[in-house]
């Protein structure tokens, strides 16, 4: 399997609940390292941007407020096979079909507070990574 990079999102739920560490030593349990890593607090044309593939779904201005609400943590992390492995680190979206172990059956409160977003494929992996950190801010 070949070494990936793939971007994560600690949500605001999670970092409100001083969820930071637990969240992270599940990565590195799973072998996924941080090789960047930084807490902000998104602003309303970060995030409209960043889901901006979901702008026609009903849910998008939730998922907007929500995660402006407060401040996340905004990482790369780097394994074999990270992208897939990440997904199957965090769990199913909605945390009622999550499964045991994973960061969503354990931490998320709901469909839209699931305490992790991770890229879904090597295409937006990469785009994600760009939108939130310059080259100088990963180290791997
Ligand atoms: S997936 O895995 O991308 O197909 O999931 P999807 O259901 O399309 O959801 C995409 C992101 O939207 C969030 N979401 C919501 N936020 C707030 N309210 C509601 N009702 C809601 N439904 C879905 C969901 O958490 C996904 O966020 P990310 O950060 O991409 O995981």
């Amino acid at each position: 399997m070949a070494l990936e990079r793939t971007f994560s999102i600690i949500k605001p739920d999670a970092v409100r609940r001083n969820l930071i560490g637990k969240i992270i030593a599940k990565f590195e349990e799973a072998g996924l390292r941080p090789i960047a890593l930084k807490k902000i607090h998104m602003t309303r044309a970060q995030a409209e941007g960043f889901y901006g593939v979901h702008k026609d779904r009903p849910f998008f201005g939730e998922l907007v407020e929500q995660m402006i609400a407060s401040p996340v943590v905004v990482q790369v992390l780097e394994g074999e096979g990270a992208i897939l492995k990440n997904r199957e680190v965090m769990g199913a979206t909605n945390p009622a079909n999550a499964a045991d172990g994973t960061i969503r059956k354990e931490f998320a409160l709901s469909i839209g507070e699931n305490s992790v977003h991770g890229s879904d494929a090597p295409e937006t992996a990469a785009e994600e990574i760009k939108f939130f950190f310059n080259d100088d801010e990963i180290v791997g």
